[in-house]
């Protein structure tokens, strides 16, 4: 079986890509990525070489290229993960948002329905669903909750979430969706709350906490969410939309304290900033659904997750210094020509 995963350089891509070829070690995996400022090669360097697996350097809304890749490939599962993801960038420039989250997917749905697939899924995020009040804890996203994005990063989210549906409803195309809350762990580019924090600590830099720090997320080892969509993708029922989290609901400033007392520094590095426009206060999913139908629930509590992945980041220096010293762009270049 081959698995065509796109956004495989990311963050979770990356992960669910080892993922896979543990878990399914009959199978083949073909990787799309376009090595946005966001894709890492080096990330996936321990897989270049593995016979089964391959690294296709690609935008995913070139359709003419991804055409040509599906028919001679020819995969039967397909999981897009390629996304502009950073909500900040969103508000700063929309337009390439647009393109990958909404028409890549398209594209993507297109090569999929000629193809023939047997799985199309699609990776979607649980601001799909807009936000909750921080006075209603007994609220929790479901399946049902109506969509109401904040941004123009979960807009062209929902957009591409409704475009999928309908690709299922008209052209009968088997289309999975998973809504998943916040990742954090290995591999995440250090632009996110959780790598940020840790990499400004380790440099003694100033923390930027938007508002009063007081946003709550509902946060997802990222080995969970993976084993999430495999599950989804095994035994999920197609036409279906799957919630994955549930109950690591933490505010933004507990975490970054934690990580202030896990690292030895003072919590006087924590600098207030002007909040995010249009800034969610809370995120927090039922994962009701994907627990009755699939048997899964997280397995990782954040108290656990968050220490694993802080000294992932003290271990592995290399790999984020390389990001923010912007060395990666080259190792890029070099490790595409290598493939
Ligand atoms: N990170 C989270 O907490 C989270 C939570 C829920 C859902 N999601 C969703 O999961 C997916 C992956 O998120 P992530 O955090 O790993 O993102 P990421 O930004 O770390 O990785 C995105 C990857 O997609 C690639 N890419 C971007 N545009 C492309 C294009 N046009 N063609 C081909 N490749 C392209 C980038 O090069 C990068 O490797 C996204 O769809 C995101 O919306 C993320």
């Amino acid at each position: 079986m081959t698995y065509l995963i796109t956004g495989g350089a990311g963050f979770i891509g990356s992960n669910f890509i080892f993922h896979m070829l543990e878990a399914h070690p009959e199978d083949r995996i073909v990787c799309v990525d376009k090595l946005t400022y966001a894709g890492n090669l080096a990330t996936l360097e321990p897989v270049l070489d593995n016979p089964r697996f391959r690294f296709v350097r690609m935008d995913i809304c070139d359709r003419e290229a991804v055409m040509a890749l599906f028919r001679e490939e020819k995969p039967e599962v397909v999981v897009n993960f390629a996304a502009e993801s950073h909500v900040d960038r969103s508000i700063e420039n929309p337009g390439v948002f647009l393109e990958t989250n909404i028409l890549g997917t398209g594209v993507l749905m297109d090569a999929s329905r000629a193809a023939g697939v047997a799985r199309y899924h699609q990776v979607s995020t649980d601001e799909v669903y807009g936000d909750l009040p921080l006075d209603r804890p007994d609220l929790f996203f479901t399946e049902e909750t109506p969509l109401h994005t904040s941004s123009p990063y979960s807009s062209s989210k929902a957009a591409a979430d409704l475009l999928a549906l309908s690709y299922h409803r008209t052209f009968g195309l088997p289309v999975t969706i998973s809504r998943c809350s916040n990742n954090y762990g290995p591999y995440q580019f250090p632009e996110k709350l959780i790598p940020l924090m840790i990499s400004n600590c380790l440099h003694d830099r100033p923390l930027p906490v938007y508002g009063e720090g007081l946003n709550v997320r509902d946060w997802l080892y990222v080995e969970d969410h993976c084993i999430a969509i495999d599950r989804i993708l095994q035994d999920g029922r197609v036409g279906q939309v799957y919630n994955v989290g549930g109950h690591n609901e933490m505010r933004n400033i507990d975490i970054v304290r934690l990580i202030c007392r896990e690292l030895g520094k003072p919590v006087s590095l924590i600098t207030y900033v002007t909040d995010r426009k249009g800034h969610d206060m809370r995120y927090a999913i039922d994962p009701a659904k994907i627990h009755a139908e699939l048997g899964w629930l997280p397995q990782t509590r954040f108290a656990d997750g968050i220490v694993a992945t802080i000294h992932w980041y003290l271990e592995h220096r290399d790999w984020w210094e390389s990001i923010l010293s912007g060395a990666y762009r080259e190792t890029n270049e070099a490790l595409s020509v290598r493939v």
